[in-house]
């Protein structure tokens, strides 16, 4: 290092080790490493020297005092800063017997808690959870299901088309189709999801509801299966006490169709208002899969048997836990959801 940049070192060192301030390092930055400042300047001159040895012996020691600079300017920099700030801390004042704000917790909406119960049951008896598809075809939601374009059941199903061909589904039972189509039997499955029909809004109708279909396809499923998986589902929602009854029904996806209900979940079967008088509730529809359906699906009818059924969440819901109008699960209301 030649004598003169000795020189600069030893003193900016000593300048750096003294100062203050970051305005005392901003003076330091610019008298040595600005425009005109002492650095700058000496590498200006660097090109008057000819010697080549020498120029880069000299520029090689001007480099080594800059970074020395530059290295010691923001190390201080960064300790002033923290200084800067423990001081403004001091200077503001905080409150702190001020009560803290209580975060308001959120709960898992009642329904999604229903219809992860529901699947819970059916997972635990081995069956299998597919959610499908909101908007699906006209061919998986009507045509496969045996209900072809001129049947009087679409009527039923009024629903919100978005083309020709493309609707939101009205059932989840078109998952049936689909996973038929993938998978050969054995196969039980469950299929939770969001619905679409074009239902006035009233206490009991929504135009979007939830429903679980369900399906069991082997050889030899009877009836007899079909009524004692639901029976188990609804003691395991309802309570060991409760009863089932199945009464015929129509539906085109099955052949015999029956609608199931269950001892009122008020009155356990003796009459309320709840049940009108009755005793029973109406829960589901459910049936052995028609043969039409396994055509569809390349199953054969000869070979194999299934059955199905399909539920309305809100309705379980409504029922487990004595809520009178459907509306209440999606008005937002915090009075209401908070209680579960
Ligand atoms: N998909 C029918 C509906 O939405 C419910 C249903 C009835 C499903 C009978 C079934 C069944 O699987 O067997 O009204």
């Amino acid at each position: 290092m030649t004598d003169d940049i000795l020189e600069i070192y030893n003193s900016v060192k000593v300048s750096i080790d003294e100062a203050n301030s970051q305005s005392d390092l901003d003076e330091i930055r610019v008298s040595m490493l600005g425009r005109k400042g002492l650095i700058t300047d000496k590498l200006k001159g660097m090109s008057l020297i000819t010697d080549l040895e020498e120029k880069k012996l000299l520029g090689k020691s001007i480099n080594e005092v800059k970074n020395f600079i530059e290295e010691q300017l923001s190390s201080k920099r960064s300790a002033f800063s923290e200084k800067d700030f423990l001081e403004s801390l001091k200077k503001t004042h905080v409150d702190i017997t001020l009560p803290g704000r209580q975060p308001s917790v959120g709960a898992i909406n009642i329904l999604t808690q229903v219809e992860e119960e529901i699947v819970s049951i059916f997972n635990s008896i081995g069956f299998g959870v597919a959610e499908g598809f909101e908007l699906d075809d006209d061919y998986h939601n009507f045509e496969a299901l045996n209900i072809p374009y001129y049947h009087p059941a679409r009527d039923s199903h009024d629903t919100f088309y978005v083309s020709d061909n493309r609707l939101i589904r009205t059932h989840t039972s078109g998952m049936q189709i689909r996973l038929m189509k993938d998978i050969k039997p054995p196969i039980a499955a469950i299929s939770p999801g969001k619905v679409g029909r074009r239902d006035a809004i009233d206490a009991k109708h929504s135009p979007v509801f939830h429903q679980v279909e369900g399906f069991l396809v082997d050889k030899n499923v009877s009836f007899n299966d079909l009524k004692g998986i639901l029976e188990l589902f609804c003691q395991r929602i309802f309570g060991s006490r409760t009863q089932i009854r199945l009464r015929p029904d129509f539906f085109p996806f099955v052949e015999p169709g029956a609608d199931l209900s269950a001892t009122c979940v008020v009155c356990k079967g003796v009459g309320c208002k709840t049940c009108g008088y009755e005793g029973w509730i109406e829960l589901m529809g459910a049936g052995m899969i028609h043969p039409n359906v396994f055509e569809h699906v390349g199953y054969d009818p000869k070979v194999y048997s299934g059955l199905a059924f399909g539920m309305g969440v809100e309705r379980i819901a409504m029922l487990k836990y004595g809520i009178t109008d459907i509306r209440m699960f999606y008005e937002n209301d915090i009075s209401f959801l908070k209680q579960w």
